[in-house]
This record gives structure tokens, sequence and C-alpha cells, in this order.
């Protein structure tokens, strides 16, 4: 057991204010909370803090949109945010928001401390402008022609379909996705801050044990490719602090939303008479951590970490970083109701459910997270109730009726209960680096072990027989401390659930509670405590993630014009249905030579985002295919397949060789992206009329 106390300091990723919390969220919060729990029974002083991240240009866009401020969408959603977060128990002491004086405030002593000490400069720099809407355009508002390979309507900054990257001032026949006008280019000054300089400090603080290696390996990578100057910078119309003695010049959001991690703790240390400062000066034994998405391991890893040491603070004590939830083995998607929103998940389904699936599953790496709806239903069911919870309702009633109440003075099987008492340390150790799922794993051991015990003392048998009331008394007594132990283990994962064995055991939980053992105690009349998962309302929560989606759509048919302002709703957009094309003759179709193929080769592409290269066998030879379908498919799930390929497509040379065909694919894009099969019979080389 730890005896001196630590002080602590977590925050999870801060989501944006234009979208709901959904189950990718809650992976993240759910691992913080775990964590935070585990630290205060454990009597640590360990704060949490989190916040919604309420600006930049797609939160002011869609505030737009819905005619209101700016500033009222972001109150609304940190409201929504905040109850769909209490409502999945996540603990934190503050759930803030970035548009706030406190973080105004940080933001402008973070700048100015970098400013003194020569890290910021300033640049005119040449940006595609929207003439109409009167303000500089991001990358992902503007659309046009691909200037590799010519497809239309592409993103400004890649293209779907070869998959190369380009500058948004490269793309041909450029619109405006917020006006539909014709960007213009337009100069800029723009600030900038000098990331180079700290190259070295962060190659040593990657090493220092606050990431792990396969990330570091990662950033490794970035470092080669070397690091820029970052553009803090961005001009009116921004939603954002404006930069000190620049008017008109606001910094851009990724600076102000770190900072806000230090808000939220000041806003509350503040009320509560907490020093914020000791957790971010250096040199105080405080602990401060970072639990983030792989996705944006480069914003905490480099440029945070070199803001604070430009600024004079300390660094992270450890960045936290984990993979992205997938259901049922694929991304989640809006057609398939897998992409499910905290507050649908919570109108069919108990929060704990999913806070132990998560915790049965999660591991301090970055691979992504599945969330496998049958294996969900089974392990919380075999696991939650049909192990843990059962040991106490075998027990509970014999004591009850026949015992006071009370549990005998006795431990009849000294053995198994120091078995359970010494997993302690092992388990500890899981959780607090963060091998939850082995934490898990062993606290599952030990509930099959109190079953077996309990199933061979057979206490319904032994009850019956006047000679043998002591000893049914003593095993069903263990059988409550070894349940004890077990929700004390537990009790970071479901907290609601400890709460109904606290007062079913007249107990209060610490963790050092696990060394002592309860004899003689008195204890409370059992009742059921947790239900088992029911399928049907997990196939009531798809149906309903589905429902969402038509709903959302048939708005944006009203609303053309509207640029996607979350991944979400880009998804949506996309899932509108095209309008067929002009007639053409037979001809005119004879013309395209459709061959069915088999896909003997896939391996994705270096260095290219969107891009499989394929190897299909057309009859009598084989060829070369570049499909964008990298963020539908893994590779390896297509070799063997059969498919259509237009054969007498013109050959395309891309990036990485030349492509020889095309495979036929139908859907919006994204993970929502289906390769065409042919039944089964059809082989290589036959033509598709
Ligand atoms: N606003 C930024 C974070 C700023 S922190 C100073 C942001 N917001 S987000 O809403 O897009 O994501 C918030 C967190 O949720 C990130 O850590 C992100 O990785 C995580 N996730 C979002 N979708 C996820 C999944 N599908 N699966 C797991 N985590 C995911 O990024
Ligand atoms: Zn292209």
């Amino acid at each position: 057991m730890q005896t001196s106390k630590r002080r602590i300091l977590v925050t999870s990723a801060l989501p944006y204010a234009n979208g709901s919390i959904h189950l990718g969220h809650l992976l993240e919060h759910i691992q913080t909370d775990i964590w935070v729990r585990f630290q205060r029974l454990r009597g640590h002083e360990c704060y949490s803090v989190c916040a919604d991240d309420a600006h930049g240009t797609p939160v002011m866009l869609k505030a737009q949109e819905l005619g209101i401020t700016p500033e009222q969408m972001v109150e609304q959603t940190r409201t929504e945010h905040e109850k769909d977060l209490n409502d999945f128990l996540i603990s934190y002491d503050n759930y803030y928001v970035t548009h706030s004086p406190e973080n105004k405030a940080a933001c402008e002593l973070v700048y100015n401390k970098l400013n003194e000490n020569g890290y910021i400069s300033k640049r005119t720099i040449s940006q595609l402008y929207d003439p109409e809407k009167e303000m500089f355009l991001p990358d992902r508002f503007v659309k046009g022609t691909c200037p590799n390979c010519g497809a239309e309507d592409q993103n400004g900054d890649n293209c779907d379909v070869c998959g190369a990257t380009y500058s948004p001032t490269e793309v041909k026949n450029p619109r405006s996705v917020v006006s539909g006008a014709t960007p213009i280019l337009k100069d800029s000054e723009h600030f900038f801050f000098d990331l180079p300089q700290f190259e070295g400090m962060l190659k040593e603080w990657i090493r220092s044990g606050a990431i792990k290696n396969e990330m570091a390996n990662k950033l490794e990578e970035w470092f080669e490719q070397g690091l820029q100057q970052w553009d803090i910078s961005r001009d009116s119309p921004y939603f954002g602090f404006e930069i000190p003695n620049a008017p008109g010049k606001f910094f851009y959001v990724w600076v102000d939303a770190p900072v806000g991690y230090m808000a939220s703790f000041k806003n509350y240390a503040d009320k509560h008479g907490i020093n914020d400062d000791e957790f971010w000066q250096k040199g105080n034994n405080t602990e401060l951590y970072h639990f983030i998405g792989k996705d944006i391991t480069y914003f905490h890893c480099l440029f945070w970490p070199a803001m604070l040491e430009g600024a004079g603070f300390r660094k992270p004590t450890g960045v936290n970083i984990h993979g992205f939830v997938t259901v049922n083995g694929a991304k989640m998607s809006k057609t398939r109701g897998t992409f499910i929103k905290a507050s649908t998940y919570l109108e069919h389904l108990n929060p704990e459910y999913l806070r132990y699936y998560f915790a049965s599953k999660l591991n301090d790496n970055v691979t992504d997270i599945d969330l496998n709806f049958e294996d969900f239903v089974q392990k919380v069911n075999a696991d939650l109730v049909g192990k843990v919870v059962n040991i106490a309702s075998r027990c509970a009633g014999f004591i009850t009726k026949k015992f006071d109440a009370k549990l005998s003075e006795n431990i009849e099987n000294p053995s198994l209960l120091k078995e359970f008492q010494d997993a302690e340390q092992s388990i500890a150790d899981a959780i607090e680096n963060r091998q939850y799922h082995k934490a898990i794993r062993d606290i599952m051991t030990l509930a099959d072990k109190a079953n077996v015990y309990i199933d061979a003392q057979a206490p319904w048998v032994t009850i019956k027989d006047e000679s043998k009331q002591v000893f049914t008394h003593d095993v069903c007594s263990l059988g409550i401390h070894l349940f004890r132990i077990l929700m004390v283990y537990l009790t970071p994962v479901v907290p609601k659930l400890s709460e109904s064995a606290q007062a079913f055991l007249n107990d209060q939980f610490t963790w050092e509670s696990i060394q002592e053992v309860k004899i003689g105690h008195s204890i409370n009349k059992f009742k059921a405590m947790l239900q088992r998962v029911d399928t049907d309302k997990v196939t009531a929560m798809v149906e309903a993630s589905k429902e969402h989606l038509k709903a959302t759509a048939e708005k944006k048919i009203a609303a053309p014009q509207t640029p996607s302002t979350t991944n979400a709703e880009a998804e949506e957009a996309k899932s509108t249905i095209e309008p067929i094309g002009d007639t053409i003759s037979f001809e005119d179709f004879a013309k395209v030579d459709l061959r069915i193929a088999k896909i003997v080769h896939a391996e994705a592409v270096e260095k290219a985002d969107k891009l499989l290269r394929l190897e299909c066998d057309i009859g009598n030879e084989t060829r070369q295919v570049f499909a964008g379908i990298k963020s539908a498919y893994k590779a390896e799930d297509l070799i063997g397949k059969h498919t259509v390929v237009v054969a007498n497509l013109a050959p395309r040379k891309m990036r990485f060789g030349m492509s020889e065909g095309m495979v036929l694919a139908a859907g919006p894009g994204g993970q929502d992206l289906y390769i065409l099969e042919p039944h089964s019979g059809a082989s290589p080389g036959m033509r598709v009329k």
C-alpha cells in the first residue's frame, strides 16, 4: 500500500461544443474516471477536470446556422454534455468551458510569456478568402477539383478518389463551402510559435516515461519530417480570444483549448481554496496527466509541452493515449445505427454496463477498442450479474433470516480470504498502469473461485442440517467477505453498484479496507442490485440511433448550402440520395467493360490515408488498382473476395504507381463504402452486362 499521499491533476480531452457526446468520447471519459476514482479510493488527492472546447470556425458557423450567438450555443451544449457525463457517473470536479474569463486570462498569460521569451514571430501569408462571407477559409471549408486526378467535388486538402494531399490553393475551380463563392487569395499577417526551438526538449520528454515507447517512436517520425513554425493566429471573424495588442487577430482554437485545462481547474480551485498554481508551476511534487485519443497526439505531445516549457510551466507527467471505439468490428456509423449518442444509450441501458465492458477491454496502448454487442451482453450478464452479485444473493438470505443479519466471528477458509486480499497489489498495479482489462480478468478469476467455494460447501443443503448451523453461518459469512473485497476492487468501475453493495453491507469502502475483515458485522437486507442486460434493449438502441439519422438527413436536404461542421454531420450530409444522372444510350453503356475480378492481394498504401493497393485477377491478367476504400476496409479482409472492375478505363498515373482499372463501390464515403460483390459462381474475367 502506498503510504505517501500523491497530489494529482487529471484531464480528459475537451469535447468540441458543436456535437453530442457519443460512445467514442465515452471510452475516454470512462477510462479517465476509473483511474481518478481509483486514486481517490486509495486516499490520494486527485482532481479531475474537463470542459467544452468552444472556439473555432465550425462552432461559429453552426451557431449562425442555428440563428443564435456562439455563446448561447456553447452554453446549451455545455449543459447537455455535463448532464450526459454525470449520467454516466463521470466524476469530474469541474466541467467548464473554454470560453471563460479564466481561460482568456490564462491564454494571455501563456502568450505574453512566450512572447517575452522570444518564441513568437509574425509573418504575412497568403490564404484563400471568401469574398462574399468576408472570411478566410479553413482547409475543410474549401472544395473543388483534385489537382492530381481531376475528380470533382473534393476536399480542400485531400482527394477521396486518388488519395493525394495538397494545399487548398492548388485545388482547381475552388469554391467556398460557406457561401459557394470562388475564393480569392488574400494576404494577412499571422503569428507563429517557434516549435522547432523545442525539438531537443521534446525528444527528451517523450522518452522520460511520459508517453509509451510505441507512441514516442511515432513522434520520432514527426521529428524526422522536421518541426515547423506553428501558425497560432486566425483573422476576424473568428469565435475565440483576441490576441493581446493585435486587434482583429485571434488565438487559433488549439492554443486556447489545452490552456482550458488550466482554466477549468482554476475555476474549481478558486471556489474550494485549492492552490492550483502548485499543479502548473515547476517543482511542487504534483502530478499532471492528460487522457486523450490517438488523433490528437500531435497537439498534446508536441505543441502543448512546448507551450508549457516556453512559458515557464511544468510539463505533463504523463499523456495517456487510447485508441478509437469501433462497434461490431467497424467504425461507428450513422447508417448502421452504431454512431450512438450518450443520451440515446441512456434511454435504453444502464451506464454501468458500458463502464464495465470498456474496463474489461481497456489497456495502455492505442489499439482500437471494439464494442461487440453480443460480447457486451454476454460479458455483463455473466460477470457482473452471474458471478459477482450472485455471490451476495446466494449468501445474504441465510444470514439475514437465520443468523440475525450478523456475520459470524469465524473465518471458515482463511487461505481463500487471504488469496482475495493478496490480489490487491497486482490489481492496483494494473489499474495504475491502465491495464484495466487485466484487473478485470483477475477480479473475475477471484469471483469464479468464490462461486466454486460456495458451490462446494452448498449452504442451501447444510442449512437443513441442525448440526451444521455454525458451519453454514461461517460459509455464508465468508461468501459475504469475498463479495465485499470484489466490490471494493470494482468500485472505480461500477460506482453505483458499489454504493448498493455498501448500503447492503452497511459499510463504507476504502482501498485499505480490503485488508480488514468485518467479523461479527451486521448487514442489511439484500436487494436486487443489477438487472441483466436485455438484448432487445440493445437492438432498440441501435434502431433509435438510425432513426435519429433520418430526422437530421431531412434537415440537411432542406439546407444544402450548410457547411458540415462536425465529422458526424459530414457523414449525414453525404448520406442524402444523389439525383439520377442524365439518360445515356445502350451504346454508351456498352462501352464500359465491366469484369468480375478476384482480389488476389491487397495492402495499405503508405503515406496515403485513403488508398488500398489491390491486385485484381480479371481472368487472363492481373491488374493493379488503387482504390480509395481504406476508410471502410482492412486490406486483409478483401483478399480472396470477388468484385467488379471497370477493365477498359484509361490507366491513370498516381503518386504511388499506375492504377489499371477501377473497383466499383457504393456509399457516401468514409466508413460507409461498400464494394460490389457478385453472387457465388461468378468467376474472374466474366463480363458484366
Ligand atoms: N476539442 C478537441 C480536444 C481538445 S483538448 C485540449 C477534440 N475534441 S473531440 O470532441 O473531437 O474529441 C474529444 C476526445 O474524444 C479526443 O480525445 C478524441 O480522441 C476522443 N474521441 C472522439 N471520437 C472517438 C472515438 N470514436 N473513439 C475513441 N475516442 C474518440 O479533439
Ligand atoms: Zn484525386
